[in-house]
Order: C-alpha cells, then sequence, then structure tokens
C-alpha cells in the first residue's frame, strides 16, 4: 500500500530530485515544448512586475524574464527556494507561508501559477490571498492538469473533489483536486476574476493542460 503526503511537505522533502528534473527538458518534453510555450504566448503582451507562485525549482520563473519584467519566485518549499536562489540568483525568491498566501508587501502585475492549483484544497481563499498582491487590471495565469483527465478519478461527473494519485519512483501517493471549467470559473468570478482566454495542450490529441489567463476586475462591491 502507498503512502498519502501532504504536498507541501513532499516538494519540500525531494527538492533535489525535483529540481533536477524540472530543470530536464529530455525528462520533460511536454512541458518544454507544449506547456510552457502556451503559457509564454498567453502572458506575452503583459509586462512589468511579474511574481511565479509556485515556482518550485525556478527553472520555469527565468523564462519569465525580458527587459520589461522584474520577475520574483515564491514556494512553499524552503528547499526548493534555497536551490532556485542558488541557480538564478538575478531573481528574488520567496518563501510563501503554508497557508498559501504569497506574505509579500507587492503589488504585481501577474502572477503565474503552473501546476500549483490542483494541490490547493481552498482555492478559493488562496485566489483571494493572490488577488491581495494584483493590482487591479493586473493578469492570473495558471496551468492546471486537465479536468477531462482529472474527472477519470470519479465516477460520475462532479464540478470539484480531492482524489490521491502516485507521483514520482517513490510509491507516495498526494492528494490532488479535479475541478471541472465551470467550478473554476465560478470561483475566479467569486474573487473578481474574469476569464480573458483559455488554452488547452494535448498530449497525442488528448488534453492534458487546461491554461487560463484571467484578470483582476474593479472589486464590485467597492
Ligand atoms: C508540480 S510543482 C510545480 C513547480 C513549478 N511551478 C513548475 O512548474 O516547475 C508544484 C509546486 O507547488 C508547491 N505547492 C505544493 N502544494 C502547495 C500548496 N498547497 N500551496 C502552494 N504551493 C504548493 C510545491 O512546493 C511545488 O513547488
Amino acid at each position: 500500500m502507498s503512502e498519502t503526503v501532504d504536498p507541501i511537505s513532499y516538494y519540500d522533502s525531494i527538492a533535489e530530485t525535483f529540481a533536477k528534473q524540472a530543470s530536464d527538458k529530455n525528462a520533460n518534453l511536454f512541458e518544454y515544448d507544449g506547456n510552457m510555450p502556451s503559457l509564454l504566448k498567453l502572458s506575452d503582451q503583459i509586462s512589468g512586475n511579474v511574481l511565479d507562485y509556485g515556482c518550485g525549482a525556478g527553472n520555469f520563473t527565468d523564462m519569465f524574464s525580458r527587459d520589461d519584467r522584474f520577475v520574483d519566485g515564491c514556494d512553499t518549499s524552503p528547499h526548493l527556494v534555497d536551490i532556485a536562489r542558488e541557480h538564478y540568483p538575478a531573481i528574488n525568491f520567496y518563501n510563501a507561508s503554508k497557508d498559501g498566501s504569497v506574505g509579500l508587501d507587492k503589488e504585481y502585475d501577474l502572477i503565474v501559477a503552473k501546476l500549483v492549483f490542483h494541490y490547493v484544497a481552498n482555492l478559493d481563499a488562496t485566489l483571494a490571498s493572490l488577488s491581495d498582491n494584483l493590482r487591479i487590471g493586473g493578469h492570473l495565469l495558471f496551468s492546471v492538469p486537465h479536468p477531462d483527465k482529472t474527472q477519470k478519478h470519479f465516477s460520475s461527473e462532479i464540478d470539484e473533489g480531492t482524489y490521491v494519485d502516485e507521483v514520482g519512483q517513490f510509491g507516495l501517493t498526494l492528494p490532488m483536486v479535479h475541478r471541472s471549467l465551470g467550478r473554476l470559473s465560478t470561483l475566479l468570478a467569486n474573487n473578481d476574476f474574469s476569464i480573458v482566454k483559455t488554452d488547452i495542450v494535448y498530449d497525442k490529441q488528448v488534453p492534458k493542460r487546461l491554461n487560463v489567463l484571467a484578470v483582476r476586475q474593479l472589486n464590485k462591491n467597492v
């Protein structure tokens, strides 16, 4: 029987192995050739202050660096933050708080979260917290495993539900959250975001990633 572990502790405990693997283009062809180009294209028009939330080893954070951008990264894993700092000294990396809040007194033009939200149990709270660090009119860009894929863990169609799945080669399973596009749209709307664009990235004609660009609107209650 495999053991189920909390994603935050898991990534911290395998930080070095994860960093090597994440930075290896050959081991991650789908991410490098398919998913990362999709995310870079969706955010191509956006400049200014950028935060990579759940930045892992910092390899994807570095891809956002451009003359017209100031890029930061943050992660809940202190070990991954150390590794990212060592590999990319020109970028500021911060420890995100374990409750999911960024813990920084800074406003961004763009917050990116690649393959993070499916580990977040209370996405409503995380979106509220990320919204505090985004200027009005600022953008949130995220990538999640495509809902068609995660829906397969359930016997009937549902909007949101937790499942466990194996990760890596350590015989461990992590809790992950399936959310339909409808559910994601509702959570975004509840936090004053509206969807600008979505992109589906396919692997051999099967949807593998759902990428969403949303904009933070003026709070309707203000
Ligand atoms: C699959 S990795 C993705 C890392 C990086 N964004 C990338 O694409 O290479 C997931 C990252 O999310 C972080 N993480 C895990 N659970 C989290 C949570 N509940 N809240 C915020 N970050 C979390 C992990 O420390 C890890 O760096």
